[in-house]
């Protein structure tokens, strides 16, 4: 058995600045993740559950539990010596860690703290997803600059599924491991190196009852997924939790595809480029999968606003491709 402590230190060499920072910022975002993992546990019995009472800036009603899992993690972040700057789909502003000026601090994280809060209530998987960079600016506190590089940029990427079991996945670019929570001795040990996605997957996760409002290259495909073809083992899967990153592991680990598209009203679609798609688009290229808005690959956009959203298809390698190509045929137009 591994640890997930034990795992980075045996890596730490592997790790693209590898001066134990890097290290020391996943230590902390485990230790975060593991008070997240309480609370969300015994949420029933802590009055945890509901709303705060307030909205973010994306207009969407906070629940305690997103609140709490967002101080937990700007707690961790902010109180070791890396962080110069951080950013969560929670907070209007980004956060620069001052008291980290003089340290040289370079790294900037950007996190979902709660991602599927939707579900937090009725028992199913939610999570917290997080993207790691290299500050851009070259002194001072870290600014918004440094929070809106592309995802090409990031250097780890990873996300702790609160599920029937405590799951950590993350990828430093040289793969992806996922390792399990064992509550007995309070550690993450490693029990998926090195995943992989499958090529070809036979499950698509999206949100049917928009369907109406799909483009004309998602709703040909989506049809596509439904017709009965032996060869291609169609009719596929269809698999839709609502907490993105539980929908996405899933398809991690079986092979699928998740889409979260643009619709009238929401040319960019709802999921948020530099907080769920970034990292997750890291996590599915690292396993050999693929993520896109449709005609872009997610890593090359570069942010021009810190809540900015975008269409996202994402998955295993054919089925992305598969997509891209009823895209470019029916809806003529881009996604965005
Ligand atoms: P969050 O809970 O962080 O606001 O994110 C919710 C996201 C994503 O996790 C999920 O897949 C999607 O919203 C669900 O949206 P719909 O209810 O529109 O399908
Ligand atoms: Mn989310
Ligand atoms: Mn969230």
């Amino acid at each position: 058995m591994k640890t997930l402590g034990q795992f980075i230190i045996e890596r730490q060499k592997d790790f693209p600045y590898a001066k134990g920072e890097l290290s020391r910022l996943l230590r902390d975002i485990g230790i975060a993740a593991k008070v997240i993992n309480r609370e969300v546990n015994k949420a029933g019995l802590a009055n945890i559950f509901g709303y705060n009472g307030n909205t973010n800036i994306q207009g969407e009603d906070q629940k305690k539990l997103d609140v709490f899992a967002d101080e937990q993690l700007i707690n961790a972040l902010t109180s070791g010596d890396e962080c110069c700057v951080v950013a969560s789909e929670e907070n209007d502003s980004y956060i620069p860690v001052e008291h980290n000026i003089s340290k040289g601090a370079k790294y900037v994280v950007l996190f979902d703290p709660l991602d599927g809060s939707s579900n937090i209530e009725y028992n199913v998987s939610i999570g917290t997803i997080f993207s790691i960079y290299r500050r851009t600016s070259e002194s001072g506190a870290g600014q918004l600059e440094d929070c809106l590089q592309a995802g090409k940029n990031q250097v780890a990427a990873g996300y702790i599924v609160y599920g029937s079991s405590t799951m950590l996945v993350f990828t430093t670019g040289r793969g992806v491991n996922g390792f399990t929570y064992d509550p007995s001795i309070g550690e993450f040990c490693l029990s998926h190196p090195d995943i992989k996605v499958p090529e070809d997957g036979h499950i698509y996760s999206v949100n049917e009852g928009n369907y109406q409002k799909f483009p004309e290259g998602i709703k040909k495909y989506i049809k596509y997924c439904q017709e009965e073809d032996e060869p291609t083992k169609r009719p596929y899967t269809s698999r839709y939790i609502g907490s993105m990153v539980s929908d996405f592991h899933r398809n991690l680990l079986a092979g699928g595809i998740y889409i979260y598209p643009s619709y009238h009203n929401n040319p960019k679609g709802k999921i948020r480029l530099s907080y769920e798609c970034n990292p997750l688009a890291y996590i599915i290229e690292q396993a050999g999968g693929m993520a896109t808005d449709g005609v872009n690959r997610i890593l090359d956009i570069k942010p021009t606003e810190l809540h900015q959203r975008t269409p996202i298809i994402l998955g295993s390698r054919n089925m992305v491709l598969k997509v891209m190509d009823f895209v470019e045929k029916y809806s003529q137009v881009a996604l965005i």
